[in-house]
């Protein structure tokens, strides 16, 4: 279509000429529609009526109050917001089986050549007779389309080989895809099925505007084609440019070719586009000579391919010979050595995760690897590098296997350079000068300065807001970003101090773009409400690894005050065999790994004065028991053991603890009572050596009084 040319591109659109022309597209839409379905008289190809559909979905992803509920793209933003619909496929979609070598590829035939006993037959397959279609095996994702009577009807992604997803709104945005086939005789139902996938170059472009909109990337065309089909959002899919080889069928309600080489022709004719190097060639000989070739120039395809496929010519034999667990007998996956390349490892950068894990990255002298200019590759962590002995300065051999990022294989010792030392893998955070200790039992990291550290920041603000903590009300995570890149707020006590700085500011947040005074009023008293918080909320809302709501209940019945808490956290820090560690893994739920990374915490300087701001901005409110203080056993700290008979441990449990009770998983000095069922073992003989009182399960139950 010449116009597309001279479209200004959607985000120029002032509204008013989106809406001129969104309704001018629609109109279009419409009598094309009519010619194509109902008079079978189409005037302008798919791909021209894809584009004025890709256009207005774009108008309308833009502009959505221009969206008419009567629109014409209408029924492809429709998938369910939940999910995609489930396909059983009528035949299933098979995989193939994969040949790396030679041996491999004679291997397969010669299973071929035993599977058929009549000599006439075998002769069709023997090595240098066999009629094969070679293609590329193209690196995306397999859809299948169901036409029936010629009209899509409906388009699944593969799924498990059984059942798919219904993805048809979203396929039907790829101009690729024929709406309608073109021959009018064609069976009632068709598949077709083929591989959906992005040119090198699309997810070039598309990957150049995510880094500069978010900095969110596809790792490879790949996963971008995937994400696009698999997306809720088919406005989003739409944008996308997709493409799409048909290379097999799955139901068909009559025999459409009597060879793959034909059917290939029969969808060429059909409208579809079939790779085109896809060669019908005779002979495993030739089949290796095309699989060499095209390997040989595999980087000047404009799409990632890892083999190519194989399938008997004739059909008759492809269904004699059916298929082995989820693969035919009659086709294979001939693959391509992973791609290797040799660089030097200039240094190794560590990145912080949204949750504090450190990751190493290779950073590498910029290499080519099969047509993919790589500068990075993933280490995976500090063990994979001391295994691999990886030293900045080294020469690797780097490997793009298909799918995955980059990887290191090996160091040529050899090449290393004089002097080198063994990487080490540093012990604080990059990012905030925070300890990052290894957790017991991971192999990563983590940097501990949840609370003040930049690579952390948002996240943690974010949670230290959220509603089972401060439960700020208007404070959503693009603001807190908002907040955190102008530098007003860069940890959890500065958010107190917004409204006063605000009024020192030049430019008030109520002059600002998006605000006004109502907005910024709002967000101050939303903040100011909450100056006085609960010890639980608040222990729950410093983000400590592996203290969620539950656990920082525990702590606050346990310790009752902030102080309290902390002064215990500090002396058990310093003595790991002491009473206040002890006590502290008492507590039943808190193992030595919740402990560590509770005095992880609290060993952090930056945490510690993060700590020290928040007390000094805010009311800290001490636990306040929920049963009544005269409850006999408020205050107190028991232990349950041995088999209960009239109530369940967990409900016993809750009890104690709504009667104000402190319930411990192990006896200590401090335990007051020992509630010991049947069977009870080593708790109830630990509590007589400390000389704690032991209740009967009914002495207990008329204690708390029924
Ligand atoms: S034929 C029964 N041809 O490879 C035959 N598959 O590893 C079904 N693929 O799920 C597949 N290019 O997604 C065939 N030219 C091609 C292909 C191809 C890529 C994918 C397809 C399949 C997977 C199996």
């Amino acid at each position: 279509m010449s116009k597309a040319k001279v479209e200004k591109p959607v985000d120029r659109l002032t509204p008013a000429a989106a809406k001129l022309e969104a309704k001018r597209l629609a109109e279009q839409i419409a009598r094309h529609d009519l010619l194509y379905h109902q008079k079978d008289t189409p005037k302008i190809g798919d791909a021209d009526y894809d584009a004025l559909k890709r256009r207005l979905l774009a108008i309308e992803a833009r502009f959505p109050d221009l969206k008419p509920k009567d629109s014409p793209t209408g029924a492809v933003g429709a998938a369910p917001a939940q999910g995609f619909a489930k396909v059983t496929h009528a035949r299933p979609m098979l995989s193939l089986e994969n040949a790396f070598d030679e041996v491999d590829l004679r291997d397969f035939f010669a299973g071929v050549r035993r599977f058929f006993v009549k000599p006439e037959d075998v002769k069709l397959v023997e090595p240098d007779a066999i009629a094969l279609v070679a293609e590329p095996k193209i690196d995306g994702l397999s859809a299948t389309l169901r036409y029936e009577h010629g009209r899509l009807v409906r388009g699944a992604t593969r799924g498990d080989g059984a059942v798919g997803e219904d993805v048809t709104a979203n396929l039907a945005t790829i101009a690729d895809i024929p709406k309608q086939l073109r021959d009018l005789a064609a069976p009632a139902v068709v598949e077709v099925r083929g591989e959906v996938y992005m040119t090198r170059a699309d997810f070039l472009t598309l990957n150049r505007a995510r880094e500069a909109a978010d900095g969110a990337v596809f790792a490879n065309p790949r996963n971008s084609a995937a994400g696009s089909v698999r997306h809720l959002d088919s406005t989003i899919t739409a944008g996308r440019k997709l493409s799409f080889f048909a290379y097999t069928w799955g139901e068909l309600s009559q025999p459409v070719a009597d060879t793959q080489w034909k059917f290939l022709q029969q969808l060429k004719a059909w409208g579809f586009r079939i790779n085109p190097e896809a060669r019908r060639i005779v002979g495993i000989d030739a089949a290796l000579a095309y699989q060499r070739a095209l390997g040989e120039r595999r980087a000047e395809l404009p799409y990632d391919i890892d083999g190519v496929v194989y399938k008997i010519d004739r059909i008759d034999l492809q269904e004699r010979l059916g298929q082995v667990s989820r693969a035919p007998r009659w086709a294979l996956a001939h693959k391509f050595p992973a791609e290797q390349a040799q660089t030097v490892l200039n240094r190794i950068s560590i990145q912080v995760g949204r949750t504090g894990a450190l990751t190493p990255v290779a950073e590498l002298e910029p290499v080519n690897v099969g047509g993919v200019v790589v500068s990075r590759a993933t280490l995976h962590n500090e063990d994979e590098i001391r295994r691999k002995d990886i030293r900045p300065g080294d020469t690797v051999t780097i490997q793009r296997a298909g799918d995955v990022i980059p990887q290191i294989v090996a160091v040529i010792e050899a090449r290393r350079p004089k002097g080198s030392a063994p990487f080490q893998f540093p012990e604080t955070c990059p990012d905030c000068g925070s300890a990052a200790p290894r957790v017991e039992g991971e192999a990563i990291r983590r940097c501990t300065g949840g609370l003040v550290c930049p690579a952390q920041a948002v996240e943690r603000l974010r949670h230290f807001v959220s509603r089972d903590a401060f439960d700020i009300e208007g404070l959503g995570e693009e603001r807190i970003r908002l907040f955190f890149d102008d530098g007003s707020v860069k940890g959890p006590a500065d958010l107190f101090a917004l409204e006063s700085r605000d009024r020192a500011s030049l430019t008030p947040l109520s002059a600002r773009e998006g605000w006004g005074a109502t907005s910024a009023r709002k967000l101050f008293d939303a903040i100011a409400e909450r100056r006085r918080i609960g010890l639980d909320r608040f222990i729950y809302a410093l983000g400590i690894r592996q203290v969620g709501q539950a656990t920082a209940k525990l702590l606050a019945r346990n310790y009752g005050s902030l102080l309290a808490w902390r002064a215990a956290m500090d002396r058990a820090a310093g003595d790991p065999e002491g009473d206040d560690y002890r006590n502290l893994v008492a507590i039943d739920q808190i193992g030595d790994k919740v402990a560590a990374d509770i005095l992880a915490f609290f060993a952090e300087p930056h945490n510690r004065a993060a700590l020290d701001a928040l007390a000094a901005a805010i009311t800290v409110e001490d636990f306040a028991a929920p049963a009544a203080a005269d409850s006999p056993v408020a205050g107190k700290t028991v232990v349950f053991t041995g088999t209960l008979t009239t109530m369940s441990r967990p409900e016993a449990k809750a009890r104690a603890e709504a009667l104000g009770a402190k319930v411990a998983g192990s006896v200590s000095k401090k335990t007051d009572y020992v509630v010991a069922g049947a069977d009870a073992g080593s708790k109830a003989t630990k509590a007589a050596e400390l000389g704690v009182q032991v209740l009967s399960e009914e002495e207990w139950v008329k204690l708390v009084g029924g």
